[in-house]
């Protein structure tokens, strides 16, 4: 028996009805080579329901107008619709005040908002950011970008072979120079949930602020940025059944305030002269030129159907799937899982001895089932445990038990082709 199926325990939440969530999202019904459509790599990017689509189409076809600027109706309308989505995102994540969310492009957008306004002008060489070696390359790079620019050093918290943080090592390598801490809330390749809370409190008690990427944990977990105390949160739209190309920074006020701007432009100002430009409050400081209006409408509408279905309920159904998976998969010979740490999400990655995982996730695409298969945009983690790829599957909420069946099904059908 696997690790893993002794340390998933299946939920005791009262179940989702799937059959209904699945009606909810239109391209569910669809065939791929003429089979039904498995989708499991949520991961990626999670499927959107109908009423995200219809908040879009609204926006575009009945109150469309640029934000902020007009003195007119449609204007008017768009920006109450833009700033109604801000306010969606604030109790969602139980932020204290609007005007710490600030809309982003994405979480790398914000990780990399965090990298230049508040940390570059902070920090001086030797000064030292605390990272996990079970980051996204999202919360790598724009850290690398500073270590190369102004000398900060990087300082990474090992993980155990089951893909949990060292939570020693954190304590241990929090120093007098450690200026920030940025980690995953929830491991995108190993679905390792962080303890995120503890980890946050001993930063605090270090005074060192605390940048969390919540890219994996915002659609699956309950977040609470002031129960966990962070001092930023990241996160993005489309993993979260929204649109792509919208995400939030979550700041707290006297951060954003003190920061500098991320990018210049319109709407950032309140004026402009060529000798000098006073700045917007915030969070409109970071939000520079026209943004992505329909994109915060339809993340606005994704949090409330997700809120609708009720988050605790989605994440205990995305429990008993990985359970499952766990269970179904463990009885595959030369399978190995990548990731079995005790407290984790919706996310099974594994390898198979003598498959290479871009071979598996085109059998199995070849049957319908979406999976991801590679390097997961987290090499370093690929790197720890001697792989150069894995095989992902994702849940979310309209994923079915039959689903995860017919993966485990596609998986030995993987194993007769290559023996
Ligand atoms: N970061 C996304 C993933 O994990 C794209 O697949």
């Amino acid at each position: 028996m696997n690790i893993m199926t002794d340390r998933l325990a299946p939920s005791r939440v009262p179940p989702l009805d799937i059959s209904r969530v699945r009606e909810d999202f239109p391209i569910l019904a669809r065939e791929v080579y003429g089979k039904p459509l498995v989708f499991l790599d949520s991961a990626a990017s999670a499927q959107k329901p109908r009423a995200v689509i219809d908040a879009v189409r609204h926006c575009y076809e009945e109150e469309y107008a640029n934000i902020h600027r007009g003195v007119y109706f449609l204007s008017q309308k768009a920006t109450e619709a833009y700033e109604g989505a801000r306010e969606v995102v604030l109790e969602f994540i139980n932020a204290a005040e609007s005007r710490e969310i600030v809309f982003v492009r994405n979480a790398t957008e914000a990780i990399n908002l965090v990298a230049t306004a508040y940390a570059r002008p902070l920090m001086s060489a030797g000064d030292e950011i605390l990272l996990t070696a079970m980051e996204h390359h999202s919360n790598i790079v724009p850290w690398q970008l500073l270590r190369d620019d102004i000398g900060v050093v990087l300082r990474v918290v090992p993980i155990n072979d089951a893909g949990e943080l060292d939570v020693d090592g954190f304590r241990d390598l929090l120093g007098p120079r450690t200026k920030l801490v940025a980690l995953a809330h929830v491991s995108n390749a190993l679905g390792t949930v962080n303890p995120v809370k503890t980890l946050a409190a001993m930063a605090r008690d270090k005074g060192v602020p605390v940048l969390l990427d919540g890219a994996q944990a915002a659609p699956h977990l309950e977040v609470d940025v002031r129960d966990i105390e962070c001092d930023f949160y990241a996160f993005t739209g489309h993993k979260l059944y929204g649109p792509s190309g919208i995400g939030v920074l979550y700041g707290r006020a006297e951060h954003l305030e003190a920061m500098r701007p991320y990018q210049g432009g319109g709407e950032m100002i309140t004026s402009v002269t060529f000798e000098e430009t006073k700045y917007n409050a915030i969070p409109f400081k970071f939000e520079a030129g026209t943004p992505n209006i329909a994109g915060a409408i339809g993340l606005g509408a994704a949090i409330d159907y997700l809120e609708g279905l009720g988050v605790g309920a989605v994440a205990a159904h995305e429990r008993d799937l990985a359970v499952r998976a766990v269970r179904r998969l463990s009885e595959i010979p030369g399978l190995r899982f990548v990731g079995t740490a005790r407290d984790k999400a919706g996310i099974v990655s594994f390898t198979l001895d003598g498959v290479h995982p871009h071979d598996i996730g085109t059998i199995l695409d070849r049957q319908g089932i979406a999976v991801r298969a590679g390097h997961h945009c987290a090499q370093p983690v690929m790197a720890r445990f001697g792989v150069s790829a894995t095989v992902r599957a994702s849940f979310a909420a309209y994923n079915t038990i039959e689903e995860v069946d017919a993966l485990a099904r596609g998986l030995e059908s993987v194993r007769e082709i290559f023996g």
